[in-house]
């Protein structure tokens, strides 16, 4: 199962996560993140470039992203190639050769995500896989009936994500209706999936996701399926996981030597 790790706010979330990064890439300055875009993964962002300030080296790190809208010029500030390299490859000082975004503008989209998925393989693969949560219940932009074993490729976004990622833009209208996104069983090779949410708005999700069945129609659930899964929320974003107390518990007594 998933361990669930209850925290008090995003910023103690996002120091946890980013503690945690900043010694794997200590140890191995190559180490390979999976970055996720969006709101949630913000303060782990925030926290890791303290950490870079404080003289960590991530210029060898290599970072691989979920997702990228398609249609969506990459220096528009809303394109996730923007969104990354604002809030990762600039503030961490990673060399943007190493940092990886699906190309959703590319003249040949209907191949970007077998382009994709070649480069992730001939790379290696990713080593931590941070991941956000829609409040649909979608993890990268695999929306609802999502594949357990699909891999990167063109996706539609429900009505229900582009009203939740229009106050990234001036109207609903300006929302791409399509996205490049890594598939779940994309996610799934990863070696660490570490899921962040927050607000009780994902509190539904997160529950189904950790708790309720193995459901395509709820994406998250697929964490279910990765043998080294950590979810990592505020109290709100807990309140209806049924087993919370057992959590709880599980953190007070975890053991020094496990990491996260
Ligand atoms: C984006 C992504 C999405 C977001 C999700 C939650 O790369 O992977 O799954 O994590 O849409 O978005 P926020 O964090 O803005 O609530």
């Amino acid at each position: 199962m998933a361990e669930v790790l209850i925290v008090d706010s995003k910023e103690a979330a996002g120091a946890l996560v980013a503690d945690h990064i900043a010694a794997l890439v200590a140890a191995d300055p190559q180490f390979t993140l999976g970055v996720a875009t969006g709101s949630t993964p913000l303060p782990v962002y925030q926290a890791l470039a303290a950490h870079a300030a404080a003289g960590v080296d991530f210029t060898r790190m290599s970072a691989f992203a979920l997702d990228e809208y398609v249609g969506l010029a990459e220096d528009h500030p809303e394109s996730y190639h923007s969104v990354i390299a604002r809030e990762v490859t600039v503030p961490l000082g990673l060399d943007p050769a190493r940092v990886h975004v699906p190309d959703g503008t590319g003249g040949d989209v209907a191949t970007a995500g077998e382009r994709y998925e070649a480069a992730m393989t001939e790379h290696g693969g990713v080593g931590l896989q941070l991941l956000g949560i829609g409040t649909d219940g979608h993890i990268a932009f695999n929306e609802p009936g999502s594949s357990f074993g699909s891999l990167t490729r063109i996706k539609t976004l429900t009505e229900q994500t582009r009203v939740d990622n229009a106050r990234f833009f001036d109207s609903l209208d300006d929302v791409p209706i399509h996205c490049v996104t890594q598939g779940l069983g994309t996610i799934l090779r990863a070696g660490h999936l570490v899921m962040l949410a927050f607000g009780e708005g994902k509190a539904e999700a997160v529950a189904a996701s950790v708790e309720g069945p193995l459901s395509a129609g709820m994406p998250g659930s697929a964490i279910q399926l990765h043998s080294h899964v950590t979810v990592v929320v505020d109290e709100a974003a807990a309140s209806r996981l049924q087993h919370a107390d057992y959590y709880r518990y599980s953190q007070a007594n975890k053991p020094a030597w496990q990491g996260l």
